[in-house]
């Protein structure tokens, strides 16, 4: 899983990372994490709203993998949103993770009402600019929240995570973020899992002999899509990461494509409100 993909500003981020949403902190994470790196994993996707930092954070140090080998992400809360907030949180994060420098941070909702994305911005150019973060970006921004970002922003975003599967293909977002050198990365690439029972997909795997994770990941790959399935489990872990020994059809590409409807299994980021 050395494959990864250049960021705009020149950084290599691995196309596959584990992710840890709702994984409970202490041996829970602690293991998952350390299978992903057993695994061959070099990516792994946490938020301080996580909870579970000090895991992550537990689980590289015991690695012994080298720091520079490694690519982690955290994302700064709804409440922390503002200037000095979001300096308090990065730190608070690092010191949980056992980090000096972190490689992607993100702004973890756009909140539009609370309207403060700027100035959280303001904040992580800062973090970019003193070298304390390899990468800035963003998740669960639509383009019109990107375009209210980037109107004063110095530094463009890296990374859009958005919610993203084969029912909510997130084409126009999807468009949008590569004319601007985004890069797109999905959460709940899986649909949280339910996408698993999905005929189609089930039907498509078994031609090629895979699982229908990987199947669905592997069409994410092909459209330049960054993953970050979430599994506690040591094998579906391990994988979910073998992905780069086939390559779906354009005929199954389409398939898949068509099964788009939309379908939304998170929260609607123009109406989160939650701090
Ligand atoms: P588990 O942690 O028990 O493996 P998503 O990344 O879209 O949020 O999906 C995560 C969900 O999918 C979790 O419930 C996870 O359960 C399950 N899952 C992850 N990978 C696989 C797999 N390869 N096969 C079956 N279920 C999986």
């Amino acid at each position: 899983i050395a494959d990864a993909v250049t960021l705009a500003n020149g950084v290599r981020m691995p196309w596959v990372g584990l992710g840890v949403w709702r994984v409970e902190d202490g041996d829970v994470v602690i293991n998952s994490v350390k299978a992903a790196l057993a695994a061959g994993y070099r990516s792994i996707d946490t938020a301080a709203i996580y909870r579970n930092e000090e895991g992550v954070g537990r689980a590289i140090a015991e690695s012994g993998i080298p720091r520079d080998e490694l690519f982690i992400t955290t994302k700064v809360w709804n409440a922390d949103q503002g200037y000095d907030s979001t300096l308090r949180a990065f730190e608070a994060s690092m010191e949980k993770l056992g980090l000096e420098t972190l490689d992607l941070y993100l702004i973890h909702w756009p909140m539009p009402k609370k309207g403060r994305f700027k100035e959280t911005w303001k904040a992580l150019e800062k973090l970019y600019k003193e070298k304390r973060v390899r990468a800035i970006g963003v998740s669960n921004f639509q383009p019109a929240h990107l375009d209210a970002l980037m109107a004063d922003a110095e530094v463009k975003p890296m990374v859009n995570q958005v919610e993203l599967h084969p029912r909510l293909a997130q084409r126009e977002l999807r468009e949008y973020c590569r004319r601007h050198g985004i890069q797109i990365e999905a959460w709940s690439p899986l649909g949280q899992g339910q996408l698993l029972e999905d005929p189609t997909l089930k039907e498509i795997a078994q031609k090629y002999g895979k699982t229908t994770a990987q199947v669905i990941l592997r069409w994410d790959l092909q459209n330049g899509v960054v993953v970050i399935p979430k599994s506690v489990n040591a094998d579906r872990i391990a994988s979910n990461a073998q992905l780069f020994d086939f390559e779906l059809s354009a005929e199954d590409m389409a398939r898949i494509d068509a099964l788009d409807c939309g379908g939304r299994i998170g929260p609607d980021p123009d109406v989160l409100e939650t701090e």
